[in-house]
């Protein structure tokens, strides 16, 4: 017993240096201490021997057993760390020489509108103002010449609060915040998301974006109006547009327009998409209404200026050729990813 215990001492003590992964360990912890191992083996063996012999013999061979066990703890603990350090070694392993990966972000249509529409107005000396999208009945209405119970309040179907407040459901909310804020001159957009009880379909959304454009100094007139949509348009569809007024009417501008756009598809010839006029309606303006001048603390007799209100979201359609209103509310990375500044 004593030489065979010598014997598989050392043969477990060479095997244990042949092991270098996980696998041969499992081998080896079978071979010695399965049920059908070496040392359960031995410790069958005892049976046949009595008295004192058993005793030590029994101890040896347990003695053995735990060597064993303890030994392929070990071997196991070191494994798992020489497989850690080697996986950190191989992440570690990159090439600074290679080009930097695509982020795969990309900004949405609308954003990419607006900061268009920005560049343009900011490069013609108009500053961009924020405003919140929380606002009181005041601003959003009564200090642009819409009391209460006027009927062009119907037109927009309005979220209340009921701490009285409401969803901005027009960027001209701002109006009178920017007047009061830089008094005149004054040239000033204001992109933001606007709010109305619509039931939406492809064409209709009840979440949208405009961007209001406001311009005040002496002597302005429709003329500069004219100039600067057109401008503005030229840049952000990259092409020459032509444009054309109609009357509208908006409470806060007298005279108040519609402007339309000479088509995109057909450059004014006549087809599907403009219901064969040759042209896209797009942007109500007019000039500021003299009471809605004065509500911003501007003397309406010394000052003049025109103002209008784009359809952001419009816009971008018109831009990306969106079909689908809703596509830009939707969260569809797939639909939303695929525009990226020209
Ligand atoms: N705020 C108007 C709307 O959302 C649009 C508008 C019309 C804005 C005429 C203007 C304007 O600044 O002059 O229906």
């Amino acid at each position: 017993m004593t030489q065979r215990l010598a014997e598989l001492k050392k043969r477990f003590s060479d095997a244990a240096e042949q092991v270098r992964d996980s696998d041969a360990l499992e081998q080896m912890r079978v071979e010695y201490l399965g049920k059908k191992g070496e040392v359960t083996a031995l410790l069958k063996e005892l049976k046949s021997l009595s008295g004192e012999q058993k005793k030590e013999a029994g101890q040896r061979i347990n003695g053995f057993k735990r060597e064993v066990e303890e030994h392929l703890a070990a071997l196991g603990k070191r494994l798992r760390e020489e497989e850690l350090e080697r996986k950190v070694n191989a992440a570690e392993q990159y090439d600074i020489t290679l080009p930097a990966r695509e982020t795969g972000g990309s900004y949405h249509p609308i954003t990419l509108v607006q900061r268009e529409v920005e560049a343009v107005f900011t490069a013609m000396g108009f500053v961009v103002e924020d405003y919140a999208e929380v606002v009181d009945d005041y601003h959003c209405f009564e200090a642009l010449n819409v009391p209460k119970h006027h009927p062009a309040r119907d037109m927009q179907d309005t979220y209340y609060l009921e701490n009285g407040q409401l969803l901005k459901t027009q960027t001209s909310a701002a109006q009178n915040y920017i007047m009061r804020k830089y008094g005149a001159p004054l040239r000033a957009i204001f992109p933001g998301r606007c709010f109305r009880n619509e039931s939406t379909d492809a064409c209709h959304e009840d979440t949208f974006f405009q961007v209001e454009g406001i311009m005040i100094d002496r002597d302005i007139s429709i003329s500069n109006l004219i100039y600067f949509m057109k401008t503005m348009l030229s840049e952000v569809f990259g092409q020459q547009i032509n444009l054309r007024l109609r009357p509208g009417f908006f409470p806060f501008v007298e005279p108040g327009f519609e402007l339309d756009i000479s088509c995109l598809i057909c450059g004014g010839e006549g087809c599907p998409s403009c219901k064969n006029s040759g042209w896209l309606e797009l942007c109500p303006c007019g000039m500021i209404h003299p009471n809605v001048l004065a509500a911003g603390g501007i003397d309406s007799e010394e000052y003049t200026g025109f103002a209008f209100g784009l359809g952001l979201t419009r816009l971008a359609m018109m831009k990306y050729g969106i079909k689908d209103i809703r596509d830009l509310n939707s969260g569809n990375l797939t639909a939303l990813s695929q525009f990226n500044a020209e």
